[in-house]
Order: structure tokens, then sequence, then C-alpha cells
């Protein structure tokens, strides 16, 4: 008789304070990997300091910085931020995990959130190089060209919801 595995189910939901740590040390380790090379010294430092400052966490535990994140079984495989109610600030995929639809289904629970809420009719986001081709394909349009602040290299965009 052949075992019986179970696949692991994947699902999104609110990030918990204890997965904080986790959480970020994701986005750092999939940040040198995908978007560290396109900044400067100045910009990686930058992006460290901001995902390490205590008040992000205080603002993310006030509730005013917003996480979800994804899982599979246990296993922590991505998370998306926003900040301002509906500004993107961090979307990242674990490395492993990229091209099977976890930033794609990120974003959705984003935006079926946000319009049950009722508050918002638009997100926007600062997309990095890396990410410009995946936001078009979830629908979002530039709002301006590349522009590059405090050594990050962005380009703003937005999307109806
Ligand atoms: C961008 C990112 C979140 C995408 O996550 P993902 O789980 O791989 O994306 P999905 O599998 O849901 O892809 C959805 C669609 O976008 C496409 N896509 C994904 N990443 C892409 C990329 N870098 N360039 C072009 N297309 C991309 C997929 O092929 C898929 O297309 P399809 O619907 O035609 O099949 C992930 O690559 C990542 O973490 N990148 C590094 C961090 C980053 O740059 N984050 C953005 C910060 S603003």
């Amino acid at each position: 008789m052949s075992p019986i595995i179970k696949a692991p189910k994947r699902f999104v939901r609110p990030l918990r304070p204890q997965e904080w740590g986790e959480a970020m040390q994701m986005v750092w380790r999939v940040f040198l990997r995908f978007e560290a090379d396109e900044y400067s010294l100045d910009g990686v430092q930058n992006f460290y300091h901001f995902i390490t400052d205590d008040l992000l966490y205080m603002m993310y535990k006030q509730g005013v910085y917003r996480v979800f994140a994804a899982f599979e079984g246990r296993k922590l495989i991505g998370m998306i931020s926003i900040r301002d109610g509906n500004h993107i600030s961090l979307l990242f995929v674990d490395e492993d995990y990229h091209h099977q639809g976890i930033g794609r289904a990120l974003m959705r629970y984003l935006c079926d959130l946000l319009v049950a809420e009722g508050r918002e009719t638009f997100v926007t986001v600062h997309s990095s190089p890396y990410a410009v081709d995946f936001y078009h394909k979830m629908g979002f349009r530039d709002t301006d060209g590349e522009k590059k602040q405090a050594g990050i290299i962005f380009t703003p965009m937005q999307f109806f919801l």
C-alpha cells in the first residue's frame, strides 16, 4: 500500500507579530538576490534600515502598517504590506516559490480586502526594476517615469480597484 502524502496547503492571511522576524528575513534575502544589484550602497543600506526599524514594527503593531503573508503549511513564502491605506510598501516572494502564482495571490487578497472595506478606490506602488513587468501583468499603469531616490530606483504605478 502506498503512503498517503498530503500536499501542504497554501493560503494568505494577516501576519502575526511572532512572524515579523521570519517575514523580514525572507524580504532581506529576496532583496539581496533580486534587487540590491540595481541600487547604490546607500540604497541597500536605506532599505535595510527601513525593514529593521523599530518604528516600522510599532506601526505594524498599531495597525497603521498592514502586513499579509502567504504560507505553505507553516512556512512563510511571501508577503505584501501597505502604508497610508493604499500604497504597497513591500511585496516579496521566497525565491523557491517564484512563478507559482504567489505574488498574484497576495495582490488579489489585498485588492479584495480593500474593495470589501470600501475606503480606497485605487492602490499605488513604487515598483522595483525587477517587478515592473509583474505589476504591468497585474494591470498596474505607470504614473511617471523611473525615478531614483535615496539610492533606490523605482517606477511609480497605480491600479484602480
Ligand atoms: C515580483 C514578485 C513578487 C512576483 O512574485 P511571483 O509569485 O513570482 O509572481 P506570480 O507567479 O504570481 O506571477 C504572476 C504573473 O507575473 C509574471 N511574472 C512574475 N514575475 C515576473 C517578472 N519578474 N518579470 C516578468 N513577469 C513576471 C508571471 O510569469 C505571471 O504571469 P502569467 O500570469 O502570464 O503566468 C517576485 O518575483 C519577487 O519577490 N521579486 C523580488 C522582489 C521585488 O522586486 N518585489 C517588488 C517590490 S516593489
